[in-house]
């Protein structure tokens, strides 16, 4: 799908220092990113910087190549849990479905409704490379799936209702975006 941006949303698709995430088209968002072999202080320098960017831009999820860098790493924040890194995320259970609304720093001001799992398991490292795994459910487990599709170049205009599909300006709405 090939994404018009409305006029008076452009300057949201603008990258520079105050909007440091990638936008579509960036062809970067559409590879595949390469796994982590080694968990070391370039990553984990690329982990505070995309805990920042994320943090700033009231985020609730970010994957490294929205920063550009085509490495399996994910942030995310959902409400009320503390920030976490998840190196190489591998999905490894999935189970029932659940419909809302979903965002994209890469896209931003566009929202849809996506069709996700309702419960997942993950596993990956932590910024240490220590092997860790979590079972997430609603939001939480929503946020990651959208991340890891960032990881594979899939973007959540790939699976909207398209009939949902509907511009909003994101600043001073409380819409999450990943
Ligand atoms: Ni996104």
């Amino acid at each position: 799908m090939e994404i018009v941006v409305p006029d008076e949303y452009k300057y949201l698709y603008v990258r520079n220092a105050e909007r440091p995430v990638v936008k579509v088209p960036d062809p970067v968002l559409r590879q595949v990113a390469a796994p982590v072999t080694k968990v070391g202080g370039t990553e984990s320098k690329l982990i505070d910087e995309m805990m920042r960017v994320m943090r700033k831009a009231n985020g609730i999820g970010l994957a490294a190549p929205q920063l550009g860098i085509l490495k399996r790493i994910i942030t995310i924040s959902p409400h009320g849990m503390r920030p976490l890194a998840l190196i190489n995320p591998t999905i490894t259970f999935r189970e029932g479905s659940a419909i809302a609304q979903e965002g994209c720093l890469s896209i931003p001001g566009l929202y849809g409704d996506v069709e996700r799992h309702l419960k997942i398991e993950v596993e990956a490292y932590d910024r240490r490379g220590k092997p860790v795994a979590f079972e997430m459910e609603g939001l939480p487990a929503r946020v990651v799936q959208h991340e890891v599709d960032h990881l594979d170049g899939v973007l959540f205009i790939d699976k909207v209702g398209l009939a949902t599909l509907h511009w909003m300006h994101p600043e001073g709405s409380d819409d999450d975006v990943e």
